[in-house]
Formats: structure tokens, C-alpha cells, sequence
């Protein structure tokens, strides 16, 4: 069973509940009288997402964006390739980027820079799990459900080799998993 890969479990689905449904009457108060898109990014977000838009109340959108990685090299110049591109345009839009985790905040601030090149109106973050010590560039996200140390993190749509994505709590992986490959 998929639990008894965890050494540790650092939030419960009814702690990560209580906050997303704080956050999103935050959201819901800063953004009344708009009409927001929400972009989630895909495929870590999808979870959270999901949960933090049922508790808008306020008109909103919603789009998707796919992005990944150009490797290690790259990485830190900040490169990240768009693999799924968003359906609605931009110009004028007040947009929400929904993401799992930031660490080193580069697909933030890649993906932040590109959509207000395109002309959105006003860009914020709304991220399940903040790890600031992973930062490499000052990205300070606007919604957080929790601050996480830096440890490698999985469940709630985090994943550890495409697994435990779906796992309804946020945990730490046992060392035995990353070494039984
Ligand atoms: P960054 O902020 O550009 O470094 O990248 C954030 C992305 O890295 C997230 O969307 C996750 O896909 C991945 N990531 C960062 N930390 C973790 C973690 O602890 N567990 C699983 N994925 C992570
Ligand atoms: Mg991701």
C-alpha cells in the first residue's frame, strides 16, 4: 500500500482542506467585482486546483497551461518550455496561476513574465506549498496554503516519478523508495 512508502506526513487532507477554503474567500474578497481567469498548471496543480476553485465565490475562468523544464543546465537560467498553451486570451485579463509548489520560483517567473507580456492586466500566485530556502529567484507567492522545509515532498498532486500524485495527504517518501529502482 501506497502509505507505508511514507516516512512522514506533514499535512492531512483536512489541514490542506481548511486552508485552500481560507484562501479562497481571501481570493474571493480581493477579486470581487472581477472576473478572474485561473490558470493551474498542469499536471502538479490539478489537485489543488480543483479544490481551491469550488470555494470561489465570485464569477471566475479557468485555463490550463502545461510547462516543463529544459533540464539541469538550463534550469537555472530559467528556461521552461510551454507544452500545453492556454485557450483564452489574455489582454486585459486579471489572471490567478495556480501551481502545487514553488521552489526555486523560475517556472513562476517564467510563465508570471510571459502571460503579462501577453498582455494580461494584473498576475497573482496562488500555490498549495511554498518552499522558500529552494528559492533561486525572489518570487514571493500572493495565496499559500503552508510553508514547507526543504525536503522532497509528495502527494497532493506533487509527485515523485509520475507516482503518488493522487495521494490526499502531503508526506515524505521513505529513503528504501528512492533506492528500490
Ligand atoms: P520551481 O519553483 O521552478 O523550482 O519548480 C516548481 C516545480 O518543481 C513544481 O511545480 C513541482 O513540479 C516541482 N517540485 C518542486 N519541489 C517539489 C517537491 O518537493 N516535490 C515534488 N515536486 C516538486
Ligand atoms: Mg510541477
Amino acid at each position: 500500500m501506497l502509505n507505508e512508502d511514507m516516512k512522514e506526513i506533514l499535512f492531512t487532507a483536512h489541514d490542506i482542506e481548511e486552508r485552500t477554503i481560507e484562501i479562497a474567500k481571501a481570493i474571493s474578497r480581493d477579486y470581487e467585482g472581477t472576473v478572474p481567469l485561473f490558470v493551474g498548471v498542469l499536471k502538479g496543480a490539478v489537485i489543488f486546483f480543483a479544490d481551491l476553485i469550488r470555494h470561489i465565490e465570485i464569477p471566475i475562468e479557468i485555463d490550463f497551461i502545461a510547462t516543463s523544464s529544459y533540464g539541469a543546465s538550463t534550469q537555472s537560467s530559467g528556461v521552461v518550455r510551454i507544452l500545453k498553451d492556454l485557450d483564452v486570451p489574455l489582454q486585459g485579463r486579471d489572471v490567478v496561476i495556480v501551481e502545487d509548489i514553488v521552489d526555486s520560483g523560475l517556472t513562476l517567473t517564467y510563465l508570471r513574465d510571459t502571460l503579462l507580456r501577453r498582455g494580461a492586466k494584473s498576475i497573482r500566485i496562488a500555490t498549495a506549498f511554498d518552499k522558500p530556502e529552494g528559492r533561486k529567484v525572489p518570487i514571493v507567492p500572493d495565496y499559500f496554503c503552508f510553508t514547507v522545509p526543504n525536503l522532497f515532498i509528495v502527494g497532493y498532486g506533487l509527485d515523485y516519478a509520475e507516482g503518488y500524485r493522487h495521494l490526499p495527504y502531503v508526506g515524505v517518501l521513505k529513503e528504501s523508495v528512492y533506492t528500490h529502482e
